[in-house]
């Protein structure tokens, strides 16, 4: 990779180059990969381990001192990670798992996988992320977990939440778009308001390991829950340590137990390979997205009909997944500008339809139109445009022209 900082007209540019090239549209999101990428993934090919081996404990190190979190437990996906932290939260029966209408499926399936009912919490209109008022008014006796979801990279108000929920219900950062943002408290994931936090390694995330997850967490006893459950629910040394010395059948160093029903979410050392060598990157590539959002922010700002994305307030910082703008003229418009962006070889997405709009949850819950009303809002003129690290100062501006045309 190159990274050049060179001197713009009056700030430092970072300047990342499109590796591998693409000759597709230009995408919302994508990886951005070098050749010290491809030598870390080489490098466990040519080695004894490809599943989980030193690999995945290094990448988990680097990742929890990213994070100022005490640990790391790396799955094989965000979805795994978020199902991984439902179980342990101890959620199911008749409890409630509350999170925000705006985000992916995934954020709420983790509560039905755990046998819970998803419950949603509007947005607030000026973040775009659910707040403590949102929280309060969806709350009820049942509800034993909240996953606050960073949307689209800036920090929810954990602490906020916290303070309105008490210590007896659990929190999950649902922080998949959220990884190099931060609050006063510390780096998203340090887990100071919460009890875990989710992460996703997905290739238009902040860094990629091709398919990935992570949760962070302060509590040893989670962690060590959270790697059973990757496991099949078994327990290995653990279980020998425990063994009670009569039990012929429990002793030797074969023997291993299964606890509880896990799953195999494990990550292999080659993805944990490509994961550390990213997470060398991050803060480069935050400092890029932030960027290219002032630079939208710049070119973008004069246009009436375009909300633009919420910033993050002073003492924070957005990690900017998505850049998204929000047409003010509602669903017809913003499917004219969707539509002329991708005639235009752009290809914008929408994120996200309100989680409980999904047929699944309409059959499933009896949910409808009008539980959410500013995440409709939302939801009828949001758009997110392209915004990753390797996107150049001419494919921004290309998008800009596109947009100011269409608009
Ligand atoms: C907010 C949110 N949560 C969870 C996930 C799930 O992550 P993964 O795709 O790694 O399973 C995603 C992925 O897009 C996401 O955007």
């Amino acid at each position: 990779m190159h990274a050049a900082i060179s001197s713009g007209h009056d700030r430092c540019k970072t300047t990342i180059d499109n590796y591998p090239p693409t000759t597709m549209p230009i995408p919302y999101g994508r990886q951005t990969l070098d050749e010290d990428d491809v030598s870390a993934v080489v490098e466990v090919l040519r080695g004894d381990w490809l599943t989980q081996g030193p690999g995945v404990g290094a990448f988990e190190e680097a990742f929890a001192a990213a994070c100022e979190a005490p640990y790391a437990v790396a799955f094989s996906s965000g979805t795994a990670a978020l199902h991984a932290a439902a179980h342990v939260a101890g959620i199911g029966g008749d409890d409630e798992l509350l999170t925000s209408a705006i985000t992916f499926a995934a954020s709420a399936n983790c509560g039905a996988y755990a046998g819970a009912t998803p419950t949603f919490a509007d947005i607030d209109p000026a973040t775009w992320n659910i707040s403590a008022q949102t929280v309060a008014a969806a709350l009820t006796p049942a509800t034993r977990a909240v996953v606050a979801v960073h949307f689209a990279g800036l920090p929810a108000p954990v602490a906020a939440i916290r303070a309105t929920v008490g210590d007896s219900v659990r929190i999950v950062e649902d922080a998949a778009h959220a990884l190099g943002a931060r609050t006063p408290a510390g780096p998203v994931g340090a887990c100071v308001h919460s009890d875990m936090a989710v992460f996703s390694l997905h290739p238009v995330k902040a860094i990629t390991s091709g398919e990935g997850g992570m949760v962070t967490t302060r509590e040893e006893r989670l962690a060590a829950r959270l790697r059973v459950f990757r496991t099949h629910g078994i327990a290995g040394a653990a279980a020998r340590e425990a063994a009670p010395a009569g039990r012929w059948w429990q002793q030797g160093r074969w023997y291993h137990e299964q606890r509880e029903l896990g799953f195999n979410y494990r990550l292999t050392d080659i993805q944990s390979a490509l994961g550390r060598s990213q997470l060398r990157k991050l803060e480069r590539f935050i400092a890029r997205r932030n960027e290219l959002a002032m630079r939208y922010r710049e070119l973008l700002g004069g246009i009436e009909q375009l909300e633009l994305a919420p910033a993050a307030p002073p003492g924070e910082r957005h990690a900017y997944h998505l850049f998204v703008v929000r047409h003010r003229a509602g669903a017809a418009a913003r499917r004219r500008l969707y539509d002329g962006l991708r005639e235009r070889g752009i290809n914008a997405q929408v994120h996200y339809l309100p989680v409980y709009l999904h047929p699944w949850y309409r059959r499933t819950y009896g949910y409808g139109e009008g539980l959410c009303p500013q995440a409709e809002r939302y939801y009828a003129g949001c758009l997110s445009l392209p915004c990753f690290p390797a996107l150049s100062d001419a494919e921004q501006e290309r998008v800009v022209e596109a947009v100011r045309e269409l608009v």
